[in-house]
């Protein structure tokens, strides 16, 4: 096509109010995956094996914005305020044809995730016969006739239905003939062509071209187009500290009075040491030593609480969501059971997210064992935020 005397045009309706969606702006310019409906479908037509000119029929109030949104997705465009119909925004759209045009599809703006081949298909199908053409797929439900009180009263052979889609197409010049003939509203445009006797043919047509026409239509729309499942991720992390030092000795964020300490250039905390490696490592951060390291000031003699609420930090400014902590620790002292909840609730209140605290022995075994020490291992789980 050169752009000054296109062959092919593509009238895209988008001028409804989009009632049954109930988004309170027109459907066509509701936003899914940073485009709006029209502007996914007009990037259908850019797709087109042929290229085709776009005519866009919007709302009055729309048509500056349209011709900024589709402006730079296809070489030729215009942009015309619709009608109270769809039909009569149709006809708003082959009002604005430069003769040069002799195919004209028509399409829903709605069916916004149509294939480009679904396109070419309906094109190559007027070029070759001259007809009028409509994309369609077999009616899968079995469909009844029912009077006004609700009762069944026969059933259609589905054989011979079609659902029908769009974009329709048609000889640019059989279209505006049915539209000049049209004494009758009607919901698609074939029908307007079968009633001035043309012939109108059907071609398979495409799960994707389907209407978004409700909330749920827009749920699977987003589905379609969303992002790949985002998977949490986890990570691990231990630490150990032999007794020794000065002062009383903190454990999983809790001071305990009378116990001896655990050595270390902080207070030891063994526990909530091995929760940050496992938050650190599942959000890829590094681990403790490279983030609060030996050297920095703050963190001599600093209590689990300063580690925890900075890792916490670390993570939420990468985008980081905690979705759980679980660490356990390995030692025949403190006896822990007593205070394992309290320290669960400390350590929860802490990072804003479930920790699960659990307590073990070795048997007499190891250094744990022997009572020369403890071991903490834990693990955690952070989920991107979207
Ligand atoms: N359409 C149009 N002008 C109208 C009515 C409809 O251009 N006066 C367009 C819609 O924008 C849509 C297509 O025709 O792309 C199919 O119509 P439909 O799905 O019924 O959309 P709406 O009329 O917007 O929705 P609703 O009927 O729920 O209000
Ligand atoms: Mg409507």
């Amino acid at each position: 096509m050169s752009a000054s005397s296109p062959r092919v045009a593509v009238v895209v309706v988008a001028a409804g109010s989009g009632m049954r969606l109930g988004a309170g702006l027109p459907k066509a310019f509701v936003s899914l995956a940073g485009a709006t409906l029209l502007e996914h479908a007009v990037h259908a037509v850019a797709g087109m094996h042929e290229a085709a000119m776009v005519v866009a029929v919007v709302p009055g109030d729309r048509v500056e914005q349209t011709r900024a949104l589709i402006g730079g997705l296809v070489p030729a465009s215009s942009v015309v305020p619709g009608g109270e119909s769809r039909q009569a925004s149709v006809a708003a759209g082959l009002g604005v044809l430069p003769p040069c045009v002799e195919v004209v599809l028509v399409h829903d703006a709605a069916r916004a995730f149509t294939p480009s081949a679904q396109f070419d298909a309906v094109l190559a199908a007027v070029d070759a016969t001259g007809e009028g053409v409509v994309p369609g797929l077999p009616v899968s439900d079995t469909v009844k006739r029912a009077d006004a009180a609700g009762f069944v009263t026969g059933t259609v052979d589905r054989s011979e239905l079609v659902a029908v889609q769009t974009p329709q197409g048609f000889p640019a010049r059989v279209l505006e003939a049915a539209y000049r003939a049209a004494t009758r509203e009607a919901t698609d445009d074939a029908s307007l062509v079968a009633a001035i006797g043309h012939p109108v043919r059907v071609v398979d047509g495409d799960a994707l071209a389907f209407k978004v026409t409700t909330p749920a239509d827009l749920r699977r729309a987003e589905q379609l187009l969303g992002s790949p499942t985002v998977l949490p991720r986890i990570g691990l992390g231990t630490d150990t500290h032999a007794f020794g030092g000065e002062g009383d000795l903190w454990l999983a964020g809790l001071p305990w009075p009378g116990e001896t300490p655990l050595a270390g250039h902080s207070d030891g905390d063994a526990v909530a040491h091995a929760m940050v490696d496992a938050l650190l490592s599942a959000a890829g951060l590094g681990d403790i030593g490279s983030r609060f390291g030996t050297a920095d000031p703050r963190f001599a003699g600093a209590h689990g609480e300063v580690f925890l609420t900075a890792t916490r930090d670390l993570l939420a400014d990468a985008g980081w969501a905690i979705g759980n902590v679980s660490v356990q620790l390995v030692g025949t002292r403190p006896r822990f059971s007593a205070r394992r909840e309290e320290a669960q609730t400390v350590l929860s209140g802490i990072l804003g997210a479930p920790v699960s605290v659990t307590a073990t022995t070795t048997d007499g075994l190891g250094f744990t064992g022997r009572g020369e020490g403890v071991t903490a291992i834990a693990t955690a789980m952070v989920v991107q935020r979207p």
